[in-house]
């Protein structure tokens, strides 16, 4: 016998107004905030002056913090494009649309409302930042230079989305100088806006998260998902794990998003989350929000997260070792 607690988890609240008035009236924030304080730059001229460095997901770079009030003007933006991406995708998801297939996989779907959402956010994105490297999954990557990278995932849980199933997610995360310092992941079909910023902690909302303090394997809640390649060893890997999982805990579960899955352990409704063959895309964003929520990411094998693995390990900490444990015991951390 147990007291279960219940997961500290509270419902969101945000209210965005339509672009173009929310893009001015930042404009306007921020120039408040920089005639007020010791900045004194405007937003136009604190933009072109960032100087030109390589931007890549993982590396950091201590010396050169970005600037606090860019760094919120950014998040700002993040979370109001992927709001209303999302806002337009459910909508979306009512009336008819069409789907393609692609990477010469007949399961893995895109459809014209993935696109659309991608080139609501990158409009903005590139209109007002235009030195600024983006990744995004629809349209590859494009490189300028400069110390920001945007890493995109425009739906995420496409195939959730096809089917009509409102999990699907709204991914954005912000690199400076290969930190990654703002994710951003809006679930619009349960009315959630997750965000996290470097060092300030995660947020639902307007409300912190945090993660669970589950301890033990028989109580935990796990997450994890299959990528679309049927075929290569990590599937079979993963429904191993799966069943191993499974049987010694309180239950897994695959939602078909692993944005939102990662939003799920930084929410503490998951405890621990792993996958294999993930993108960048699906994880940048996700990945500081459960660490912002005081959870742990990894690569399957316990190293330091690393993208190109293409294998994450997230989970409250706490779970973290007998999870590691788990990869070891079935030889997941070798493929
Ligand atoms: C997919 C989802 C899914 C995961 C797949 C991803 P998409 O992203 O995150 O949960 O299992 O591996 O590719 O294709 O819907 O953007
Ligand atoms: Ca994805
Ligand atoms: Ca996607």
């Amino acid at each position: 016998m147990f007291t279960f607690h219940r997961k500290n988890f509270s419902k969101p609240s945000q209210r965005f107004p339509p672009l173009e008035v929310f893009l001015l009236s930042e404009q306007r924030r921020i120039h408040e905030l920089e005639h007020h304080h010791v900045l004194s730059l405007q937003l136009s001229s604190a933009l072109s002056s960032f100087s030109a460095s390589g931007s890549h997901f993982s590396g950091y770079d201590e010396d050169h913090s970005p600037r606090p009030k860019m760094t919120m003007h950014l998040l700002q933006i993040a979370k109001k494009l992927a709001h209303d991406a999302g806002k337009m995708a459910l909508k979306a998801q009512q009336k008819s649309f069409t789907v393609e297939t692609k990477d010469g996989n007949p399961i893995n779907y895109v459809t014209a409302v993935d696109k659309a959402c991608e080139a609501l956010i990158l409009k903005t994105i590139e209109s007002n930042f235009p030195d600024h490297s983006i990744l995004s999954e629809e349209r590859g990557a494009v490189e300028k230079g400069g110390e920001y990278k945007w890493i995109i995932d425009p739906i995420d849980g496409t195939s959730n989305f096809v089917h009509g199933i409102p999990l699907f997610a709204i991914s954005i995360a912000v690199i400076h100088k290969g930190k990654p310092i703002i994710g951003v992941i809006d679930i619009p079909g349960l009315g959630e806006s997750y965000w996290a910023q470097e060092g300030k902690g995660a947020f639902c909302g307007t409300k912190p998260i945090h993660v669970s303090k589950t301890n033990t394997m028989q109580k935990a809640m796990f997450g994890t998902g299959f990528s679309y390649d049927r075929a290569g060893p990590r599937y079979a890997k993963n429904m191993e794990l799966w069943n191993a999982f499974y049987k010694v805990s309180n239950g897994c579960r695959r939602m078909g998003s692993a944005a939102l899955d990662l939003c799920f352990v930084a929410a503490g409704r998951y405890d621990g989350f792993w996958e294999y063959d993930l993108q960048p895309w699906d994880v940048a964003a996700g990945k500081i929000i459960v660490e912002e929520a005081g959870g742990q990411v990894t690569n399957i094998d316990g190293n330091p997260f690393n993208p190109k693995t293409r294998a994450i390990l997230a989970s409250n900490g706490l779970m973290h070792q007998d999870m590691l444990k788990m990869m070891r015991d079935h030889g997941a951390d070798k493929i």
